[in-house]
């Protein structure tokens, strides 16, 4: 089955194909950062415009690089959120239409389950049961997988996730959006323990984590340091490695509790090289086996959704002709396969 799959749930837009027996045959990506740049931000309509100049050309562009025309397409996958309304609606709009017109199946995928799947894109994929790490620029979860679909809550921030930390950690130091990969960018020319940052919330039980006073920590070191040679460095690596440690101790706890003996890694955080040497230390250490995707499909892109969606559509589920469009949506509500059940 060749699925296509179109991601456009904030300022990414992604397609590619998946072909559950071949597995990625073609995938592109555009990246609207210098649309938002002047803005310090994502500003959501001009996100959605984007959206809607770019998807179209690229669905064209994305089958010819996989040598197939329309009818050879045998389902389509589109993220339906979470995300911003007017541009989630841009891909559920086409992915919708596309499906009922080539009279193929559709499903809207859940975001971070694309994400949680991602590692399974790569080679020698792991199988459930296993703790994931979902770390993006919304969401900081840690989840026990015991199937496709069957994902259940162990913690997630009480505040700001870890990327939005890194973004707005990032701004306060001056740095330009999209903050995370610049201050991480920053670090590898920090010394470590320079300036030293809380680890929060691993002073007690629990998973749940919570990001928001690092910033505060962090703009009160830069206030004072700002002017000494090689602060801005010191600082970036001095985060940095409070938000990497925090995860990781947060991680060996999860796979602790469970029993499980993998971990997967996966979000736009998954991409930082801090936290991925720092989790490769620990699972050499514990011996557990942990699972990235590549770093490219850490980040948003399209591949993920195809692949979730595929693994949907060949177990049989799909919406119906209905755009599926959901801003707010709980990755533990959704049904698991049926081969899962
Ligand atoms: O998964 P993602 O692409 O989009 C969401 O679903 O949110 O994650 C984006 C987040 C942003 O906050 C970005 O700053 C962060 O991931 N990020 C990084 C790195 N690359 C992306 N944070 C730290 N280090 C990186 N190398
Ligand atoms: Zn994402």
């Amino acid at each position: 089955m060749r699925v296509l799959g179109i991601e456009t749930s904030c300022d990414e837009t992604g397609v590619a194909v998946w072909d559950t027996t071949r597995g990625l045959v073609a995938h592109r990506l555009y990246s609207q950062t210098d649309l938002h740049l002047a803005y310090g931000g994502v500003v959501p309509e001009l996100a959605s415009r984007d959206h809607v100049l770019k998807l179209t050309p690229m669905v064209r562009e994305c089958l010819a690089e996989a040598g197939m025309g329309m009818a050879d397409v045998d389902g389509v996958a589109y993220t339906a959120g979470p995300g911003l309304v007017g541009a989630l609606l841009v891909g559920a709009g086409l992915g919708a239409a596309l499906a009922y017109a080539l009279d193929v199946p559709a499903i809207g995928v859940h975001h971070m389950e694309g994400h949680l799947l991602a590692p399974l894109m790569e080679p020698d994929a792991p199988a459930p049961p296993f703790v994931a790490l979902l770390v993006s620029g919304g969401h900081s979860m840690l989840l026990a997988v015991e199937a496709i679909g069957r994902y259940t809550l162990l913690g997630e921030t009480l505040d700001d996730a870890a990327g939005e930390a890194f973004d707005k950690t990032a701004k306060l130091m001056g740095l330009p959006y999209p903050g995370g990969p610049a201050l991480a960018a920053l670090a590898e020319q920090g010394t470590p323990g320079r300036h030293v940052f809380a680890r929060p919330m691993t002073d007690r039980p629990g998973l749940d984590f919570s990001f928001s006073g690092l910033k505060t920590q962090v703009l009160l070191a830069w206030q004072r340091h700002r002017d000494e040679p090689g602060a801005a460095a010191d600082i970036a690596r001095g985060f940095e490695d409070a938000i990497t440690d925090t995860l990781a101790i947060k991680c060996r706890r999860a796979l602790a509790a469970t029993g499980h003996r993998t971990l997967v890694v996966a979000g736009g955080v998954g991409a930082n090289r801090r936290l991925r040497a720092l989790l490769a230390d620990a699972a050499r250490r514990d011996r557990f086996r942990l699972c990235f995707p590549r770093p490219a499909f850490c980040t948003d892109n399209g591949a993920m959704i195809a692949h979730a969606g595929a693994l949907r559509l060949a177990a049989g589920l799909a919406d119906g002709i209905a755009v599926h469009a959901q801003p707010r949506w709980d990755l533990t509500s959704l049904p698991p396969l049926p081969t899962a059940a």
